[in-house]
Formats: structure tokens, sequence, C-alpha cells
């Protein structure tokens, strides 16, 4: 058989990511001992117990590998190795991706960041000043100052919710029955966050998708509400394909818990709903599909967008199931831990339909700054909230163990005031 040069280029990058990931383990069983050899494959210093990674992902070996080689090209030739590869390269990261999110590969667009995302799509939707955006008083800063600017160049008007009373008491319904209460016939855009930062809450984004789709199935097409969604804080943690949430766009950064390339994200729209949107920035792949039309062009750091494949790769190596009960148990366990300590208020949930892979907390005396520094200095790296108001968080996931999360809880209890 004769490969045409696109064809081998395919199977040569596909050959290349599948090497790496079958280093990770020929059949992820999801034993101990697999998830303690899989944290081989970070550079994590072991000096710390890493619990602050949805901030910023350290690359594991495929990816780190996967960069290299593409800086080693680029370094050689840049303009003839991006010539002969680039357009290949992202439509492979772009396929990896909508593999992961069980999606087609016209639905997903490149990024840099969930930040990215969210002002690409908000700037882009077509509302006007007739319309009315809700959103909730959860979000996170990027969504509220990017619908903040929607609303300044377009007169929509933004409503901003309170989705619970209290944390300790929130409910499914509690969170679906004020959202519907809260949208009018003027409500176009719901923008929503997944999973909260600010409390490790995980909203039930496929019942309020559901709600969405049963609203929009007594309005006319103009008029149909759309459901976006900040999903960053669920991608490489939540087992889902993107198409059942019923949601029309989710906006993603890679650089977390996927362990992408610092500096990538996505985009994932539904076809349903490709035109109700504009691209913001100007494209160089704009005739291969929506998704290429939205991705950013210019000249990026191509060694990390295209080393996003790998990301997803490893990840789907892994497993999906296996990830998310894995990052489920030692969360589970970080919350049973702090809830039974007397001097720490819990906000999480402890219930998994309501909690991904954050957990806040306070510690009674300390603010949560002094909380991040006190636990800094006995090695535990946490982080505090940007929200006010602010908590203590921790964030266990697939690169650590139970013995990190006791570490954890040894340090939290020692700072009883
Ligand atoms: C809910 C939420 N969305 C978006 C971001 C920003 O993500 P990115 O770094 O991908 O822009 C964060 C935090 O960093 C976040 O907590």
């Amino acid at each position: 058989m004769l490969l045409n040069r696109k064809d081998f280029f395919r199977l040569s990058t596909l050959g290349v990511s599948l090497l790496s990931a079958c280093r990770l383990k020929r059949d992820f069983k999801g034993s101990g001992e697999e998830w303690t050899r899989l944290r081989e494959d970070f550079e994590l210093s072991p000096d710390y117990v890493h619990m602050a990674c949805l901030l910023m992902a350290s690359h594991p070996r495929p990816v780190r590998e996967a960069i290299e080689r593409y800086r080693s090209e680029l370094d050689k030739n840049p303009a003839l190795y991006l010539r002969d590869n680039n357009q290949n390269l992202l439509l492979d990261v772009r396929r990896a991706a909508a593999d992961y999110l069980g999606a087609e590969v016209d639905e997903i667009a490149l990024t840099d960041s969930t930040t990215m995302g969210l002002g690409m799509v908000y700037n882009g939707v077509k509302i006007g000043p007739e319309d009315e955006i809700l959103t909730s008083n959860h979000d996170y800063y990027a969504t509220l100052e990017a619908l903040r600017y929607k609303s300044i160049r377009t007169g929509a008007r933004v409503k901003r919710i309170s989705l619970y009373e209290k944390i300790e008491l929130v409910s499914e319904a509690e969170i679906i029955g004020n959202l519907k209460k809260a949208i009018t016939p003027q409500t176009r855009l719901l923008a929503i966050t997944w999973v909260h930062s600010s409390t490790g809450l995980k909203i039930p984004v496929a019942a309020i998708g559901a709600m969405v789709s049963e609203i929009n199935a007594r309005r006319p097409k103009k008029r149909q509400l759309i459901l976006t969604v900040d999903g960053v804080h669920a991608l490489g943690i939540e087992d889902f394909k993107v198409g059942d949430l019923g949601c029309d766009f989710l906006m993603a950064g890679t650089h977390k818990w996927l362990f992408g390339p610092r500096g990538t994200g996505i985009i994932w729209g539904h076809p349903r709903s490709h035109t109700e949107i504009i691209a913001t920035i100007p494209s160089f792949t704009s005739k291969e599909g929506w998704g290429g039309w939205m991705t950013p062009g210019g000249f990026h750091s191509f060694e990390h967008r295209w080393a996003a494949a790998d990301a997803f790769r490893y990840h789907q190596k892994i497993g999906k199931t296996k990830i998310r009960d894995r990052i489920r148990a030692l969360n589970t366990q970080l919350k049973e831990g702090l809830a039974s300590m007397p001097h720490v208020m819990l906000y999480t949930p402890m219930d998994t339909n309501l909690s991904a892979g954050i957990t806040c907390f306070d510690i009674e005396g300390l603010v949560p700054a002094e909380v991040v520094s006190r636990l800094r200095e006995k090695h535990i790296v946490a982080s505090e909230t940007p929200y006010r108001p602010s908590h203590a968080r921790m964030t266990p996931g697939i690169i650590n163990s139970a013995d990190d999360v006791d570490k954890a809880l040894a340090a939290v209890r020692s700072l009883r005031t």
C-alpha cells in the first residue's frame, strides 16, 4: 500500500504518541502500585505534597517529550518545519480532543487558556441590547469580566444570581430551581461554571442542559437560550461525553487537570450553535470547519500547542473512569478527614454528585493566606481561593496518593490554634 505524505505524517505522529503513552502502562488497571508508578512520569519535586495543580499542570513524560521533539525541529528549521507540519499537527490536536470528548473534529477550536476561550465566546456570541445574560455570583472573574465587556459593547443586560443559599445545604434541585426562576423571555445566554473554584461545588450541568432544552422547545429559533460552560475544573476529572451535557459551548484550559502543555486550551461548540457566534481573532485555519475558523491564527508557541494531543492521549490511556474514581476517592478521604477536625470548617459538599477535585475549607483563627503559608512551611502546597470570601483549598489529583492526603491532613491537624 502506498501512503501519501499526509497519511504517512499522521501515522508517524500517532505512532510516536502511542509509543509514549504505552510507556505509561500497557493496560492500566488502577492498582496502587500503578498509581505510584504513574507519579514517576512527572518531575514534581518530591520535597512537597502538591495540592494546587488546579492552577497549572506539571507536564507528564509524554507531553514533555513531545514538546522537546517539536522544539528541536522548530529550532533546526522553523519556517520549513512549520510549513510542512503545522496544519496536520493542529488537526491532530483537534482530533485527539474530539476523541477524548466524544465529539467531532469540526466542533473543536484551540485556544491558549480557559480565559481566552471565555473571552472569544462571550465577545463573539450574537446577542444584542434586547437580550439578557444570566450568570451566577459564584462564577470566575474571567467569565464575569468577559460578560461585563459584552454588556458595555452591546447593551445586553447581565443578571447575576446566587445558585444556593447555604453551601452546607446545597442540592441539585435548589440550583435548578433558582436558575429556572431567574430565566425570563429576555434571557438569551446562560453562562455557568461546572466546578466552582471558590467552593469546589460541582453543579449539575447535564440537568441544567435538559432544563434549557425544555425551555428552547417552546421558543422560536431566533430566541433560543444559549448555554455556555466553563469546564476547566471538570476536564481531566469527570467522565463525560460533551454532547450529553446539553450545552452549546464549553471552554476549558488543557493546562490544569488534563496536564496539557502550559498555554493550551479548547472551545467545544455544538453544531446547532456554530452560527450563533462570530470568531474574534483571525484564523490561519479558517477553511477547516467551525473549529478551524474559531482557532486563533498568528504564530504561537507551537511546540506547546501541538503537544496537547499527547495530554489527551495520556488521559485516555489511563482511562477516564479510573481517573474520575481515583480523584473522587482522594477528595473523599480529604473531606472526611477535614470534617472530623473541630477547628476546620469544610465548604465542599461530601456528595460526589456535587463535588470533583477541589476541596475548600477554613481553619479557625487563621485567614486563608496564613493557612496556605503555614502549610507551605510543612511542605504542603495548597492555595487560597481568589474570591470573596476566600478559603483555603487543596486539590488531590492523580499525581497524589492516599499517603499525600494523610500528610496534608496531619499538617492541617497541627494548625489548631
Ligand atoms: C473556574 C475557572 N475558570 C478559569 C480559570 C482560568 O483558567 P486559564 O488559566 O485556563 O485561563 C480558573 C483559574 O485559573 C478558574 O478557576
